[in-house]
This record gives C-alpha cells, sequence and structure tokens, in this order.
C-alpha cells in the first residue's frame, strides 16, 4: 500500500485504512508504541480507524520477543492484565490528539461494556465491528448500535467459511451459506451469487462489509454486491436463519485460562 501510495496509483486520502489494537497492548502505556510499530510497518503516517480488537486484556508480550503475540503467553497459557477497558480506551482517545488515528473504534464487544464504555469515553466509538452473518443476527446489538450513532461493520459474512482453516467442529458441520439451498435460491431469483446475496442482506440491514479474497474476480464480484435490492421477505428469510451461532470467541482458545470461575468463559 505505502508502494502504491509512493508510486501515485492512489493518494493517501483515497484510502481509509483501518488497523487494531490486540489484547497484549491494552496497557495505556503500551498502545502507542505498538501504533508507531504498525504504522512503520505500513509505511503510513497515520491509520483512519483503530479498534480495540478485543474487550480481552492480556499481558504484555514484547514484540522483539514475539510478534504477532498471539493469545498465548507461553505454551497454552493465557495471562490477562489488569487494563480496564477504560484505561485502554483512554489511550486511544490520546492516539487521536496525537494524529496517530482519524478515529477510533471498538470490536466484538457486546451491549453491557458498550454502555460502560460510554459513560467515560471523551470520544465515542466511531464504529463497532462484529461478527455477523444469518446464523449470528444480533438484531437488539444492533439497535442498540443504530440508538447510540455507532456504526456497525461486518465481519466473517458468510458465516463458517472463514473458520474452517481453525478446524473447529461446529463450523465443519454446519451447512456453508454459500451452498445453503434457500440462499442459492434466492440467488438465482435475482441473478446474483449467493455471496452477493448475503453481503447485500448485511448493508440491507446497515451494516458495511468488509469481505475478503485473494482472487480478482471474488473481490470485484463482492464490491458489485451493492447494485441489487433484496425484498423485505428475503431479507426476513435470510434473518430467520438466525441461531446464535458464534465462532469467534475466547472461549474457543481452549486453554487453561486463570480467570476465578471454573465455567467456561463468554466474554463476547
Ligand atoms: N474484528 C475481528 O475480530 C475480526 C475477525 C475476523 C475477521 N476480521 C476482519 O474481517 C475481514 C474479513 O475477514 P473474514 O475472516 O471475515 O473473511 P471473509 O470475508 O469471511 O472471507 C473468508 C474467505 O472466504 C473467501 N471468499 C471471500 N469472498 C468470497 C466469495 N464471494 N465467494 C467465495 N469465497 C469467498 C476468501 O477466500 P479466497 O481468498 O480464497 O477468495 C476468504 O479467505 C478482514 O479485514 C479481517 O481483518 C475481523
Amino acid at each position: 500500500m505505502a508502494r502504491a501510495i509512493k508510486d501515485g496509483l492512489v493518494t493517501r486520502e483515497e484510502l481509509f485504512i483501518v488497523s487494531k489494537l490486540w489484547n497484549t497492548f491494552h496497557d495505556a502505556e503500551r498502545v502507542e508504541p505498538i501504533v508507531k510499530k504498525q504504522l512503520a510497518d505500513w509505511g503510513l503516517e497515520y491509520f483512519d480507524l483503530y479498534l480495540i480488537h478485543f474487550p480481552v486484556a492480556l499481558e504484555w508480550v514484547d514484540p522483539a520477543v514475539r510478534y504477532p503475540p498471539g493469545w498465548h503467553y507461553e505454551g497454552d497459557e493465557i495471562r490477562p492484565s489488569k487494563a480496564t477497558i477504560q484505561e485502554t480506551w483512554g489511550a486511544l482517545e490520546a492516539l487521536v490528539a496525537a494524529g496517530l488515528t482519524k478515529s477510533i473504534g471498538i470490536s466484538n464487544f457486546q451491549g453491557q461494556l458498550i454502555y460502560d464504555l460510554l459513560r467515560s469515553a471523551k470520544i465515542r466509538p466511531a464504529t463497532l465491528q462484529i461478527e455477523h452473518h444469518p446464523y449470528l443476527v444480533q438484531q437488539e446489538l444492533l439497535n442498540l448500535a443504530k440508538h447510540e450513532g455507532i456504526a456497525v461493520t461486518a465481519y466473517s459474512s458468510f458465516g463458517p467459511a472463514s473458520f474452517k482453516q481453525f478446524n473447529m467442529e461446529h463450523a465443519a458441520k454446519l451447512t456453508p451459506l454459500i451452498e445453503d439451498e434457500t440462499i442459492q435460491k434466492i440467488a438465482a431469483k435475482y441473478n446474483r451469487d449467493p455471496s452477493q446475496v448475503l453481503l447485500r442482506w448485511a448493508t440491507q440491514r446497515g451494516l458495511a462489509i468488509i469481505p475478503k479474497s485473494t482472487r480478482e474476480p471474488i473481490m470485484a464480484s463482492n464490491f458489485a454486491s451493492i447494485d441489487f435490492d433484496l425484498s423485505e421477505e428475503d431479507i426476513a428469510t435470510i434473518s430467520g436463519f438466525n441461531r446464535g451461532i458464534r465462532f469467534n470467541q475466547p472461549s474457543n482458545v481452549r486453554s487453561t485460562i486463570p480467570f476465578p470461575s471454573t465455567t467456561p468463559i463468554h466474554l463476547l
């Protein structure tokens, strides 16, 4: 991207570049140094949007020792940090003041924590990035975000597809949404690909989408998902797939988490 800007293919202003703060950098004093490293790695001077990746604070890992640090401190051990969301958010607000990012937001937060954050935030989160697909519709969370003026971005718009690489049993057991008969029937009606129907369902629900692909024709197809409209009835049919299935959550890391509870944690 830095090369494209340097070669004049695009200007920096034409791009909207988003990055995220990983869990091991939640302690306030760790935030600015890691953002500066990320910017240096990208060859950029600022991000347009910078998000807290998960509302989970883990012990700092020196980037000189391991980068990216991942979930585990050593072996399968996960070490929490004491940083609160308020502390981390304050450090993100300082990034805006320092010109290192234009705006800040959150990811994988649920309602209660959003309300808690809003109580002390001087800058309100611009966006909330969440896992969102027909198996995880989250209407109440969308209502809350709308009411609070927080734009919502969907990731994993195709459901289980992006989690199969992690050998998740429940991802493998579910019908891939792109292959689902009902989604395929709706797609045929509009002369579109099932993937475009899934993306349009999300944008018609008011979300931004960020599908990724390494294949150019697929990128073009994903881009071309907003020039048709699904009927209200088809939107409702797709929303009816909801099973509250979330793939991306900390309890999936299956480790010995030293929180004061023996029950599985469902932080998200
Ligand atoms: N905030 C978070 O916690 C979080 C978590 C996960 C992802 N994200 C973000 O979300 C964005 C998307 O990532 P994702 O994991 O959700 O991936 P995704 O968009 O669900 O895509 C998953 C895979 O599906 C394939 N694909 C994409 N479009 C397709 C289409 N039209 N038809 C068939 N296959 C298609 C791609 O493979 P090919 O390359 O082979 O085409 C891609 O690797 C990324 O920017 C990522 O950073 C955020």
